[in-house]
């Protein structure tokens, strides 16, 4: 895996190394699995094959950070047979390919509440984290019962409990320090958020943190996702102007 080495045209001309966080709204599987006459349970499982798809390739499009959205707070409502065939699905690529991930040097990071985590999940969950704590090369963070809203509840309800006891005076709140908080908190926020399928909503995902990232919606079920699908959506970000509130990128590099 080669991390952060792409090189990148800037302005001014000088080679630099992208290093883009990207956010997938990983959406389609059900739908992949009815076309085909099979249950929505198989789509799970061919998605995960484009998420290693995905993750093996991502450091050649520059990414350094890459945020996959896996299973939401409001997934619970769907039927136990599919629920239980997700969690299954996420013990089993943990169990087979934590140990390559940490080799490459990828940190794993779980977002989203432990809360409501059954014990063997949330051991997983733990154990794929402490294993890669002390990666830097490439951050992989699956949102696993996330949800956005909750997320920011939670960190809401750490910053009272600090005030409460005195540690944190109201001033002292700061969009930085709020940030902090988030389950995102060691992040840049996203460049880019993508979501697959067709479906041009976020869902509960990131709504603090993608304020500012640019949009690529693709019709591509996610189970057919890979490279290719990942180079252009890349490519894309790359056409857009981010201007960040200012009026153009000349005055926000004149500003500092
Ligand atoms: C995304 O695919 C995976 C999860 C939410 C777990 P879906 O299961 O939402 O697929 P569609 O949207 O029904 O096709
Ligand atoms: C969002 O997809 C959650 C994940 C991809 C994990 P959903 O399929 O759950 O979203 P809605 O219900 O169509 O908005
Ligand atoms: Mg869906």
């Amino acid at each position: 895996m080669s991390v952060a080495e792409t090189p990148h045209k800037t302005s001014n001309d000088r080679a630099e190394p992208v290093q883009l966080h990207v956010a997938i709204v990983m959406d389609g599987n059900g739908r992949w699995a009815k076309r085909r006459g099979l249950p929505r349970t198989f789509g799970h499982t061919k998605g995960v094959e484009a998420i290693r798809r995905t993750v093996e390739s991502a450091p050649d499009f520059g990414i350094r950070w890459l945020t996959l959205y896996a299973f939401s707070t409001e997934n619970w409502r769907r039927p136990a047979g599919e629920v239980s065939e997700v969690m299954r699905l996420m013990k089993s690529y943990v169990d087979s390919d934590l140990e390559q991930l940490a080799q490459s040097g990828v940190k794993v990071k779980i977002l989203g509440r432990r809360i409501g985590l059954t014990p063997d999940i949330a051991e997983i969950v733990a154990r794929a984290e402490a294993r890669t704590a002390q990666n830097d090369r490439f951050w992989l963070q699956v949102a696993f019962n996330y949800g956005a809203q909750a997320d920011i509840v939670d960190a809401a309800r750490g910053l009272m409990v600090a005030a409460v006891r005195g540690e944190l005076a109201p001033e002292q709140l700061s969009e930085t320090e709020f940030a902090a908080r988030l389950s995102t908190g060691g992040a840049p926020p996203p460049d880019l958020v993508i979501r697959t399928s067709g479906e041009q909503r976020l869902s509960n995902f990131l709504l603090w943190e993608s304020a500012y990232s640019e949009f690529v919606f693709q019709d591509v079920l996610w189970p057919d996702y890979g490279a290719k699908h990942l180079k252009a959506a890349v490519d894309e970000f790359h056409t857009r102007e981010r201007r960040f509130g200012g009026s153009e990128t000349g005055d926000i590099l004149a500003a500092g």
